[in-house]
Formats: C-alpha cells, structure tokens, sequence
C-alpha cells in the first residue's frame, strides 16, 4: 500500500478529492465505491468546488455507497441517501439514476444484499472505493467479527459505532442495524482509497498496518490488496507504524 501523509486534514481531503477527479477524467464512464461520515464531507465540498470551477463533470459517472442504515425511508434526512444526496449529488452534474445505496428496508434484507453485489458486478465492478475508518477498525458498517470473505449483507451496529453517529440524528437515536458491503466486497474494488484524519483514528489506522488480517480490525483486510492508497492527517498517522 501507499501512505500519503499530510499536515492537515482538509490538505488530506483536497488530494482525495484531487485524486477522485483524475480519476473520472481518465475514465469518465468510471464506478465509484462512496462513503459518508463526517471525514468524507470536505471531500464532496472540494469535489463540488472542483464542478463548479468546471475542472470535472460526473454525468458519466456510476456510483455505489458502501452502506445504508436498516428501516430508514430514504427521504429520512439521517439515511445515507438524503445525506449523498444533499453532501454531493444535488450539486453535480452526476445522473441520480446511477447512483446506489443498498436496498435497506427492513423486510427486503436478504435478498437486498445479493442484488446490489449483482448491481455492482453488473456495471463492471468498482474503479474506485472510497473508505473511512470506524475507531474500531471498521470499514463500511464491517464491526470487529466480520469476516474478509463477507459480502454485502444486514448487520447490527457496536455500541461504540451507535454513539460515534448519534450526531448526525436528532434526538441521537440511531438505527441499531445497515446494510453494508461486506469486506469481500470492499476487496473486489480495483482501487480502495482510504481517507482517515484526527487523533481518534491513530489507533484503528496503526491496527489496521500491523500484521496479517485480523478479524479484531476490520481494515487490517485492505493489507490482502494489492492497490491501497492511504491519505492520512499527521494526528491519523501518529501512532507508528
Ligand atoms: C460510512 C462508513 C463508515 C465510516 C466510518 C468513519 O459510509 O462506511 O465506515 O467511514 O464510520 O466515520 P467518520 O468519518 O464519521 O469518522
């Protein structure tokens, strides 16, 4: 894997973002792998800068999130369609109709996650996958315990995950469950760039270094790939490697 390591994290963010547009450039057909969480917002901002100054356009672009939370109404502000919609898409020239979350009704489940894989490998798998780091080492809503080989599926969220997120709902109630890519499917991505900045994440970023995979850190999977970028803050970085 590659390590970018910069001083701040929105100089982090902006080479994400820098990264991303040449990306679509050179493929402007190109399948995006999205995140949402707080470490992705200046992203969509620098990368709404980057359309407006006209140095990008996104109308050929395919786009998968990694997850969804469970019994939400996409229209819920809190579901990570809203947020997509209102972080990034509302603001591009991308075409809504090729943009997917997982299915996350609670009663379409099961076969909710066998779709979207087939989705994915239907529009020729994913150029690029996005990817926050949990403090607990997670990689989409893939809590310590998840196995490398999953795919996409219902999950139930750690206390920890819950309370990390209770900003982002008001009232702070959370949804206890999502549908997530599974690590097998973050892994079958051609290219995973991973974004994690602040002092919160220094532990989960070194876990995630150190030995072989280990189901206790989900994000220790990505040392199995043979294309990681990682863009790290100095405070992310700070823990040795
Ligand atoms: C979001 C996701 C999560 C976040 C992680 C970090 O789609 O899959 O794994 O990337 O929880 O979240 P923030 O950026 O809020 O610290």
């Amino acid at each position: 894997s590659q390590r970018h390591i910069f001083p701040t994290s929105d100089a982090a963010a902006q080479a994400v973002a820098a990264h991303i547009i040449n990306t679509v450039k050179a493929k402007p057909d190109a399948v995006l792998g999205l995140a949402t969480g707080a470490t992705m917002e200046p992203v969509y901002a620098h990368l709404i800068a980057a359309y407006q100054r006209g140095d990008v356009r996104f109308s050929g672009v395919t786009t998968f999130n990694l997850d969804e939370y469970a019994g939400l109404s996409p229209s819920d502000p809190g579901s990570y369609r809203s947020t997509m919609d209102r972080l990034f898409f509302d603001h591009v020239d991308i075409d809504k109709n090729r943009t997917f979350l997982p299915e996350a009704s609670l009663d379409a489940s099961a076969a909710a996650g066998n779709d979207y894989e087939a989705m994915i490998v239907k529009a020729g798998g994913i150029d690029l996958q996005l990817l926050g780091i949990g403090r607990n080492g997670h990689i989409g809503f893939n809590e310590p315990g998840s196995a490398i080989d999953s795919r996409t599926r219902l999950v139930e969220l750690h206390e920890e995950t819950l309370a990390a997120n209770a900003k982002f709902f008001d009232g702070g109630k959370v949804p206890g469950s999502a549908i997530t890519m599974g690590i097998g499917t973050i892994l079958s991505a051609r290219e995973i760039v991973v974004l994690a900045t602040g002092a919160a994440k220094a532990d989960a970023v070194r876990d995630a270094h150190c030995g072989t995979f280990s189901e206790d850190c989900p994000a220790s999977a990505l040392q199995t790939h043979n294309r990681v970028l990682w863009f790290l803050d100095s405070a992310a970085a700070d823990a040795r490697f």
